[in-house]
C-alpha cells in the first residue's frame, strides 16, 4: 500500500471511531419520527402521504416474514457485521414509493438490506429494476450477496460483481438515466466522491442521489450544496434530489 493509501485508511478509521461515538448520542427515535416531515421538504409528496408509505411498509407481511427469518439466519451464523439497519431501509422505501422509482443503481450489497427495501417498493410500485454492485466474492458466512432479499423481489434484481470504480461508469452509461443512485460501498472519501460525481451525470431530472453513512464527514452535504441538490438526512442516510 502507498503512503497516501495508509494515511487515507488512518483518517477513515478515525472518522469511523468518531461516527461510532456520535451514533450513541443520536436520537434515532426522533430521527425516525421526523422522517416524513424532513423528506416532504424535498419530495413531491406531503408528510401525510409519506407517513402513509411508512404505515404501508409496516403492514407488508410478505416482506417482513422473509426478512425477519433471514435476519435470524445471519445472526445465528454470528456474522451480522455492517448490515444496514432497517430504519434506513424504510427511508429508502418511502422515497422509492413516493417517486415511483423505476430504475435504480446501488453499490455495496452485503446481505442486501437496502436492496430488499428498494425491491419491496418496486414490487408495490408494480415494476422496476435494481442494479446492485459489489466486489467479487461474497458476504461472510454461508451466504450469498443479497441473502435478505425475499424471493418475490428477485425478478427485479441484477447483481454486478466488481469494483464499483470499474463497474459503475459503464453500468450507468447502459442503464441510465436512473431515478435513484444509492452509495453504500467503500466509505473512504475519494471513493464516495467518485460515486457521487459519476452518479450525478446519470441522474434523471428529479431523481435521487442517496448515501449511507453520511455522518462520517461533511462530504454529502457539501456535494449536495455545490451541485444544487436539495438534501435531508434521516438517521444515517442522506437523500439528495436533483
Ligand atoms: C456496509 S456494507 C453494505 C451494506 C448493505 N448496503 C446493506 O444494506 O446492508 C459495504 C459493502 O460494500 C462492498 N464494497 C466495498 N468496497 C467496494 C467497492 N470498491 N466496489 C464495490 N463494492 C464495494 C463490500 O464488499 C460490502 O459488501
Amino acid at each position: 500500500m502507498t503512503r497516501l493509501g495508509s494515511v487515507r485508511d488512518a483518517i477513515y478509521a478515525l472518522r469511523k471511531a468518531r461516527l461510532g461515538l456520535e451514533r450513541r448520542r443520536l436520537d434515532y427515535g426522533r430521527e425516525t419520527r421526523e422522517r416524513a416531515d424532513r423528506l416532504a421538504e424535498i419530495l413531491p409528496a406531503s408528510a401525510a402521504e409519506l407517513r402513509e408509505y411508512e404505515r404501508e411498509y409496516e403492514s407488508l407481511e410478505w416482506f417482513h416474514d422473509t426478512y425477519a427469518d433471514r435476519v435470524a439466519e445471519i445472526h445465528e451464523a454470528g456474522v451480522a457485521t455492517d448490515t444496514t439497519h432497517w430504519r434506513d431501509g424504510v427511508t429508502v422505501y418511502v422515497v422509492c414509493r413516493a417517486l415511483g422509482i423505476e430504475t435504480a443503481v446501488e453499490t455495496g450489497v452485503l446481505f442486501g438490506s437496502f436492496d430488499a427495501h428498494i425491491l419491496a417498493a418496486m414490487v408495490e410500485n408494480g415494476g422496476g429494476t435494481l442494479h446492485s454492485v459489489d466486489l467479487p466474492g461474497g458476504p461472510p458466512g454461508p451466504f450469498e450477496y443479497g441473502h435478505l432479499i425475499p424471493d418475490r423481489c428477485r425478478e427485479h434484481w441484477h447483481l454486478h460483481r466488481g469494483d464499483a470504480r470499474e463497474v459503475v461508469p459503464d453500468l450507468l452509461e447502459r442503464v441510465g438515466p436512473v431515478d435513484l443512485f444509492l452509495h453504500d460501498s467503500d466509505h473512504r472519501l475519494p471513493h464516495m466522491r467518485f460515486e457521487y460525481e459519476t452518479a450525478l451525470e446519470h441522474l434523471e431530472d428529479g431523481g435521487v442521489l442517496a448515501s449511507h453513512d453520511v455522518r462520517l464527514s461533511a462530504l454529502f452535504d457539501r456535494f449536495s450544496d455545490a451541485n444544487g441538490l436539495r438534501s435531508r438526512v434521516v438517521c444515517d442516510t442522506g437523500i439528495a434530489r436533483l
